[in-house]
């Protein structure tokens, strides 16, 4: 009796499992396969796991003080009061977002006096990866030719991401040479005079990620000159106005020389590093015109692609640039704290290096003091940065790249010792 009615439960409980897992075939989603995580993600999560006391995260993107905290600007709190207390609604925006920040953002990449302001056609985006979607789709829409788009190697990760999900066919120009932790000029070059008469070449317009290695204005005028005589067109993204080398006219020599030079180009800004309002996702895509017709054509087509993406941009954020921008004690003391987060990175690397020769290293570390902006490439083989977070608490990517943002006077001397450790 009782083992019937063991064999009737077993036969009741099988008959449940296979309804289950027919009912769990059937699923809508049954074949999605499960995504590799985010690198950076992935990185925090170990970082957050980890409970040395003095454990150390270089792997995020975003400034800290010299206390390793998140910085608001003061001119972005004082611009921020001001907006609350103007008690201002909250209608949407234009299609193209608030113009009196497009019109400033415009004049901050271009030059406030630039000639060509009035055939720019400029829209605001959802920070500097949305001004890339934004132009990726435009490309893919109305470029003439072969839509390729050529990417640095290496570039930041989400470049070929973006321009993929766009329907561009993503290619690849040589950029960084191992062997001397620099520029791979001449490779750069000569991709640039191979590749198909008119392809699309996208160019870290300053504090290249994640090398932190740039062409210097000579060679910026270089790679004009070749990319002009293959009858390419150029994509900046200037996601670090500023935020380089702390002067904001500097760190647009690339931009501003490929305009005058004649190029036909198109650009993305952000104001996540440069005014540390990353969360707000305040950004701007531009594409240089021909003239104020072509302008409003252009104008008129970016509105068709911006309407059914996300219909129009936040105001917040904007309203916070738009505010510094465009009032010039606020102006001047925000160029005042680009240049102290600049400055302070600078000394950083400064400090590193100096920590690594005192501490007997033969390496040359030239490269961690000549690279620029938020990220220093150390040459670190994958292994080795696995041994930094193992055994040392030291979090980054695996391709060598540390945010020098995350380096302070009070954790400098662990991390060189930590790197010169790993280095042997
Ligand atoms: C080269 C580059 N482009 C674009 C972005 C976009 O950033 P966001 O969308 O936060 O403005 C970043 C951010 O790290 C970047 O490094």
């Amino acid at each position: 009796m009782l083992s019937t009615l063991r064999t009737t439960a077993i036969r009741q409980a099988s008959r449940q499992t296979v309804a289950f897992s027919a009912s769990r075939a059937a699923s809508t989603w049954a074949n999605v396969p499960q995504g590799p995580p985010d690198a950076i993600l992935g990185i925090t999560e170990a970082f957050k796991a980890d409970s040395f006391e003095k454990k150390i995260n270089l792997g995020v993107g975003a400034y800290r003080d010299d206390a390793g905290k998140p910085y608001v600007l003061p001119s972005v709190l004082t611009a921020e009061d001001k907006i609350i207390s103007s008690r201002l609604n909250k209608e949407y925006a234009g299609i193209t977002g608030v113009p009196e920040f497009t019109t400033a953002a415009a004049k901050l990449a271009y030059g406030a006096d630039s000639p060509v302001l009035e055939r720019v056609a400029i829209t605001q985006s959802i920070s500097g990866t949305g001004a890339l979607r934004i132009g990726g789709a435009f490309l893919a829409r109305f470029f003439p030719g072969v839509k390729n788009i050529y990417l640095p190697t290496p570039s930041w990760a989400n470049h070929a991401a973006v321009f993929k999900d766009c329907g561009l066919t993503v290619e690849k120009y040589r950029y960084y040479n191992k062997d001397t932790i620099g520029l791979d000029f001449e490779g750069m070059v000569a991709d640039i005079k191979v590749a198909p008469k008119g392809s699309i070449f996208l160019f870290h317009a300053c504090a290249h990620n994640p090398t932190g290695i740039d062409p210097t204005p000579e060679q910026w005028k270089e790679i004009s000159a070749a990319t002009k005589e293959a009858g390419h067109f150029a994509f900046f993204d200037m996601a670090y106005q500023g935020f380089a080398s702390g002067d904001t006219i500097k760190d647009a020599f690339a931009l501003r020389h490929f305009v005058s030079e004649g190029h036909s180009i198109c650009l993305s800004q952000s104001f996540a590093k440069n005014m540390g309002l990353y969360g707000e996702r305040v950004g701007a895509f531009s594409i240089l015109c021909a003239d104020p017709a072509e302008k409003k054509r252009v104008d008129s087509q970016i509105k068709i692609l911006v309407r059914p993406m996300y219909s129009n941009p936040p105001v917040h954020g904007a309203r916070i640039a738009s505010t510094i921008m465009n009032t010039p004690e606020l102006n001047s003391q925000w160029l005042g704290e680009v240049k102290a987060m600049a400055d302070r990175i600078i000394t950083m690397r400064s400090l590193l290096k100096d920590n690594l020769e005192k501490l007997g290293s033969s390496h040359d570390w030239g490269h961690i003091t000549s690279q620029i902006g938020m990220f220093a490439y150390t040459g670190l083989a994958p292994e080795q940065m696995d041994a930094l977070a193992k055994e040392h608490s030291v979090y980054a990517t695996r391709d060598g790249r540390i945010s020098v943002a995350g380096i302070t006077t009070a954790n400098v001397s662990r991390l060189a010792e930590a790197i010169h450790k790993v280095k042997g």
